[in-house]
Parts: structure tokens; C-alpha cells; sequence
């Protein structure tokens, strides 16, 4: 493989931070699950608009190819070679009360983490029979949940056109067919090992081998972010204790995106902000300021509809999960208060 030309267009940080010196550096190592630095790169180099355009293979790959991912990470993360990941589920720490009792500006609140199964590669460096295990055990552990989080699996092998599409838009259940996945292998064998668990409200679901191997979800309609915490840390606790996951001392919770690493969180709000959004210089200077991330009603590449946006915290690695939702709640309340200034201008 040659060093990749990428056009001046190109943002990702892909580009900006693939040399040609660490191009030569790496170009011929490998992991011990035979991925290579092609296979990093690969959906970022077909995928020019790409913003980040590279996924890791395996945990060794963070290791392995660290002169690119360390730079990414820090770029992303602002976390340096010296930091190291903390934790804080302790839902008991947020204070979070919710910011919009009435229900006027915040739709729905959902906290998502992804986890992957510990001696297992990741996706895109995953065979087909090893999904299906990883399917097989991340069933058996959910099916084990007891009281509101007790739910069934749905797998996709199988699964009616109509009730797929039904889940997708109502946000429940993730897409098909994303070409940043697919270029790195992490669609292989589609829908095979792939499949979904809810609880009977919808409120507590877990998505099998898509980007990861699992993202594990609490939802809920309304801005009672604590509740939709709470819900989640007992999930994941109860989930690690029958699937061991990932887990590097320095990087936290290892996912195939670099932008998932640490508490592999992301915490959101649906939420309508349509005077706000006549003025996007002042909304971006707010998000900047709490460092949010703007998504589209349909979640990553989508469009906001009617001035909804999802808004959720982008750091996910250097943070505690506490720090996290904590982050998204302040900056949500910033955004609902400058929302009311708007409308009596
Ligand atoms: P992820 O959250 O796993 O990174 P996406 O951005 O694609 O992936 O979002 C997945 C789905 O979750 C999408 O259908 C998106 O609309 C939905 N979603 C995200 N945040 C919320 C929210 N606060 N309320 C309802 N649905 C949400
Ligand atoms: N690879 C895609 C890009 O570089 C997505 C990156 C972040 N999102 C994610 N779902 N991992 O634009």
C-alpha cells in the first residue's frame, strides 16, 4: 500500500494527522489478529469526508498503531499520553434535576455506552463464528435482567422489513447500511449475530454487533436525565457481571472508534430549540462552550427536522460518566435558558 493522497478538502483527522512519516512507521505492522494500518485507514480513505476515518481492529491496535491513534485521541479527547482513564457511575453524584418539568423543550433523554466482549477482537477484525458466540453471550447475559430491565432479543436474521423500519424511526434500533462501517468490514455477514434487546417500555435496550458488540441503552420520553442515569449504571453492572468487556487501565473502555474510548458514553437530548436555531453563531458558541455535540433527529450524518436537535456530551474519554451527563445537563440548561431569552426578543 502507498502513502494515500488525500484532496485539500480533506478534515478528518485521518489527514491531518497520517504523515508520511508514521505512514512508513506502520505500514507494515500488524496485530496479532492480522490487522493492519490498510484497515485502520480504510474507511477514511474511501470516505474523504469522514471526520475522525480511522477504527481499531482489536485492543493491540491502540497499541500497535499508537503514533496515529494517540493524536487522534488527544486531538478528540483533549487526553494526553500521561492521562489515564477515570470512572464514576455513581448515579447518587449527578445532580440533575429535571431542567424542563413541563415538558416544553426536551423530548426524550437517552445515555448510551458501548462495550465489547474482553478477549474477543472487535468488529471490524471479528470472524463470523466469533459474532455469534459474542451474540450467544451477550443474550444470555441480558436474559437474565430481572424487573423493569427483563425484556426479550430480537434478532435481525429474521426480523419483518416493517417492524426494522418501525424500530429505526422510532429511535430505538440503529441503522443498516452506514458506508463508514462497511468500508472497515463491520457490516460482514449482515444480519447475521446482529440483533436487538428491549424491556417491554422500550426503556432499557441493547444493540448486538453493530459498530461494537454491544451499546447498551437507556432511554425515556422527557428531560429526568437522573432516572435515565441510574437506570443505565445498574444495566451495565448487572451486564458486566456474566460478559467480562474490554477494558485497558489507560484508555478505559475500548471500543472499534477511537471517539468511544473511556466511558464510551454518549448522553443525549432530543430537544426543540426553533428560535435558538435563527441564530446557530450563538447556539455553536454555547455547545462549544460545554463541549456538546450537534446530531440530526436521526442520529449521526442526519438533518435536524423543525429546529430538534440531539444534543450530547463529545468527550467521552479523560471524563468520569458522572462528568459526562453532568457536562450535557449544565450545557442543556444553558441552552433552554438562552432559548427563553430568544423567544422575548
Ligand atoms: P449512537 O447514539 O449509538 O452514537 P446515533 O447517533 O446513530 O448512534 O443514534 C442512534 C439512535 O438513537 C438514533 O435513532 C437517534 O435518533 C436516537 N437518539 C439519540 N438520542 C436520542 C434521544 N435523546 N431521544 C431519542 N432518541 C435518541
Ligand atoms: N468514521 C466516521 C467518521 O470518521 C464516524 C466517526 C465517529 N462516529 C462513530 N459512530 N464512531 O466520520
Amino acid at each position: 500500500m502507498n502513502y494515500p493522497k488525500f484532496p485539500e478538502s480533506c478534515t478528518s483527522l485521518l489527514c491531518k494527522f497520517l504523515s508520511e512519516d508514521i505512514f512508513n512507521q506502520l505500514k507494515d505492522k500488524k496485530t496479532a489478529n492480522n490487522f493492519t494500518l490498510a484497515q485502520v485507514i480504510k474507511s477514511g480513505v474511501e470516505n474523504i469526508d469522514s471526520g475522525i476515518g480511522v477504527y481499531a481492529g482489536d485492543k493491540e491496535s491502540y497499541a500497535v498503531f499508537a503514533p496515529l491513534f494517540d493524536q487522534i485521541i488527544a486531538e478528540y479527547h483533549s487526553f494526553t499520553q500521561v492521562d489515564v482513564h477515570k470512572s464514576n457511575f455513581n448515579s447518587a453524584e449527578l445532580n440533575a434535576p429535571n431542567p424542563d418539568p413541563e415538558g416544553k423543550y426536551i423530548i426524550s433523554t437517552r445515555i448510551r455506552v458501548g462495550r465489547n466482549v474482553a478477549d474477543m477482537p472487535l468488529g471490524p477484525a471479528i470472524s463470523n463464528a466469533q459474532r455469534n458466540q459474542v451474540e450467544s453471550a451477550v443474550v444470555a447475559a441480558v436474559n437474565l435482567l430481572e424487573g423493569d430491565l427483563a425484556g426479550s432479543y430480537y434478532p435481525l436474521l429474521g426480523m419483518s422489513k416493517v417492524i426494522q423500519a418501525q424500530l429505526i424511526r422510532d429511535h430505538f434500533l440503529f441503522k443498516e447500511g452506514d458506508r463508514f462501517l462497511a468500508a472497515v468490514g463491520l457490516n460482514a455477514d449482515w444480519p447475521a449475530g446482529r440483533g436487538i434487546f428491549h424491556n417491554k417500555d422500550k426503556t432499557f435496550l441493547v444493540w448486538v454487533n453493530e459498530e461494537d458488540q454491544m451499546r447498551i441503552i437507556s432511554m425515556q420520553m422527557g428531560g429526568d436525565i437522573q432516572t435515565t442515569f441510574t437506570r443505565l449504571a445498574n444495566a451495565v453492572k448487572q451486564i458486566e457481571a456474566t460478559v467480562p468487556f474490554l477494558y485497558s487501565q489507560r484508555l478505559g473502555y475500548i471500543t472499534s472508534c477511537p471517539t468511544n474510548l473511556g466511558t464510551a458514553m454518549r448522553a443525549s437530548v432530543h430537544i426543540a430549540l426553533p428560535n435558538l436555531a435563527q441564530d446557530m453563531d450563538r447556539f455553536k458558541m454555547i455547545t462549544d462552550q460545554y463541549r456538546l455535540q450537534i446530531r440530526g433527529l436521526h442520529g449521526e450524518h442526519s438533518e435536524s427536522k423543525g429546529g430538534v436537535y440531539d444534543i450530547s456530551n463529545r468527550r467521552r474519554l479523560g471524563i468520569t460518566e458522572v462528568e459526562a451527563v453532568q457536562g450535557m445537563y449544565d450545557g442543556v440548561v444553558a441552552l433552554i435558558s438562552a432559548e427563553k431569552a430568544s423567544a422575548n426578543r
